[in-house]
């Protein structure tokens, strides 16, 4: 038997308070956001899974052709002991690396759902017995230690999940991850690039209403942990292509002037007849940008592959 640990590194209530302190601030400026990672309760994250399958969502399909096509190269190449996956979600796609490295000790998924790092390493445990894992609950934004296993370690950012972060905050998320690098370790970071805007809008506003639901998700998240009343059939999807910026934003408008309310922070919110809140920017990248902003945090990118028809990259970095 090999050992199976949790460690929690959030403190109980911490996804409570940060969900607080989040609605406060985002809802009381103008423009009104929120943060993306409050869409992932049970119901949004079963969501999610619903839209990696839809024939709009290309990124899934596309990072899972790379990870099948270089799982054995990245393995070679890291000769990595050690897998930490931040935000492992499922763990699904890892599982193709995970099978190729032959000489992976311990995996180490991070996250902050317990009930996904439980289901994940469950089924990892039962086909792959000797591999140990050590699950850690925590949000990987907001700085990580990671447990003592052997090097070298390969730490894996995957799904496009580093283009949910705005610029200031992905450069502040890279040098943390420098900062847990030792030599001879490295990053796999997986990124979904720029394309026809006509592609992106449609993988972020499919006909089937996916993601729809999904983005109105959150409305449910906060009456239902703050004690709102949000209508989310008093808001619309919207989902736009920022070329300035390069972003996909998807958005929640108004379809009337409404005053919200939210118990637990005993605050009222107006929103205008067509005001827009902000739920999420996901960046789609060039690779000179990629390389660009792995330099600014001391990373230096050594191998880049993307799929057949270039729609999303995984690269590998290492210390500079
Ligand atoms: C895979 C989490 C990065 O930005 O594409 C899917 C989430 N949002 N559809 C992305 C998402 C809308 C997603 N991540």
């Amino acid at each position: 038997m090999s050992p199976f640990l949790l460690t929690r590194t959030l403190p109980e209530d911490a996804t409570g308070a940060a969900l607080r302190a989040d609605v406060l601030h985002g809802l009381g400026r103008t423009p009104k956001t929120l943060p993306p990672k409050w869409f992932y309760d049970a119901r949004g994250s079963v969501l999610f899974e619903e839209i990696t399958a839809l024939p709009e969502y290309y990124p899934t399909r596309a990072e899972r052709e790379i990870l099948v096509a270089r799982a054995a190269e990245i393995a070679r190449i890291t000769g990595a002991r050690t897998l930490v996956e931040l935000g492992s979600g499922s763990s699904e796609k890892t599982r193709h690396l995970i099978d190729a490295m032959e000489t992976l000790h311990t995996y180490v998924p991070v996250d902050v759902s317990e009930s996904a790092l439980t289901g994940a390493a469950n089924t990892l445990l039962a086909q792959r017995p000797s591999l140990a894992v050590h699950a850690l609950i925590a949000d990987f934004t907001r700085g990580l230690a990671l447990p003592g296993t052997p090097g070298p370690r390969l730490v894996a950012f995957l799904g496009g999940t580093i283009g949910n972060l705005l610029p200031a905050e992905r450069a502040a998320f890279l040098a943390s991850v420098r900062d847990l690098l030792s030599p001879g370790d490295a990053l796999l970071l997986g990124t979904d690039l720029v394309k026809d805007p006509s592609v992106l809008v449609s993988a972020y506003d499919d006909r089937s209403g996916v993601t729809a639901a999904f983005n109105k998700n959150v409305l449910a998240v906060m009456d239902r942990e703050l004690g709102a009343d949000f209508d989310p059939d008093a808001f619309e999807h919207v989902a736009a292509w920022d070329a300035e910026n390069e972003w996909i934003e998807m958005r929640l408008r108004s379809t009337v002037h409404q005053t919200v309310k939210i118990a637990a922070l005993d605050l009222a919110v107006d929103f205008a007849e067509g005001e827009e809140l902000r739920t999420e920017i996901s960046a789609k990248f060039r690779q000179g940008g990629v390389r660009t902003e792995l330099a600014a945090a001391g990373l230096h990118l050594d191998h880049w592959w993307t799929d057949d028809r270039g729609r999303f990259a995984l690269s590998l970095s290492t210390a500079a």
